[in-house]
């Protein structure tokens, strides 16, 4: 069902101390400030996801991992299920970030198999996508980013994919300062909404969240989210600062 979000992906940062004390911060203001319409997520570092959704009954968020297993259960060390996640009430997770595709090789073939793992434990995939620099200084950002979305996430079925949460999150964007502008958001987002309507339709694709991503911060937040197909934000940096993460939250 569409809706806005922001969540915050803190990637690999904070001890548990630290995280305990950024939940807290933005537990106690989220208590103090006027939420309209919209839908907060937190996705720390697997150890402290269950310290998180331990706060979250008492709190308006929920709770994502960054990362899940495209293995079911069994002889694969180091690895978590969506089943794992799922018995400590985490609701969504994060794949195919670009920090995953890059260094730890994940194909959109894996993807797939991760989503459908996710679906069946009742966790909603957050599936990102985008282009890297050269990508788009080419002309082949709208290519790549077709791609991606037909090899992984298109072999899923109707009813599943009604289920997913889009993240475009172009790379040079990440984590460098550059934000997207505001239009080139709002082309790649509609492009990817009109991709659903050929593929799924038109009812599937107006109920899909499409979030930006990529140093989106308490600043632009605003006059992204403000386009008529960004619906809210998958925030990296900024969602470490209680302060700016909870502006980037009454940025709709
Ligand atoms: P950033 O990261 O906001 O620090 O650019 C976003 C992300 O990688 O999800």
């Amino acid at each position: 069902m569409r809706r806005n979000i922001v969540a915050g992906n803190w990637k690999m940062n904070k001890t548990f101390q630290e995280a305990d004390d950024l939940i807290n911060e933005i537990s106690e203001g989220l208590d103090d400030i006027s939420i309209k319409n919209v839908e907060i997520i937190l996705c720390p570092p697997f150890p402290f996801l269950e310290m998180t959704t331990d706060y979250a009954q008492e709190s308006n968020f929920s709770v994502g991992a960054q990362n899940v297993s495209s293995y079911e259960a069994g002889a694969y060390t180091g690895e978590i299920s969506a089943q794992m996640l799922q018995s400590i009430d985490v609701e969504y997770c994060i794949i195919g970030h670009s920090e995953r595709r890059k260094y730890f090789k994940e194909t959109d073939e894996i993807l797939t198999l991760k989503a459908e793992m996710l679906l069946k434990c009742g966790i909603i995939p957050i599936f990102c996508c985008g282009e890297e620099l050269p990508e788009r200084e080419a002309g082949n950002h709208f290519n790549v980013v077709k791609t991606q979305l037909e090899t992984a996430l298109f072999k899923l079925d109707p009813l599943d994919f009604g289920k997913i949460v889009i993240a475009y999150e172009p790379v040079w964007a990440i984590g460098t300062g550059v934000t997207a502008s505001s239009d080139q958001a709002q082309e790649m987002h509609a492009y990817i909404r009109s991709l659903i309507i050929e593929k799924y339709g038109k009812e599937t694709a107006k109920n899909t969240s499409i979030l930006y991503g990529g140093s989106c911060n308490a600043k632009n937040a605003k006059e992204l989210f403000a386009n008529p197909d960004v619906d809210g934000g998958l925030i990296g940096g900024a969602s470490l600062i209680a302060e700016d993460f909870l502006k980037i939250i009454q940025s709709f």
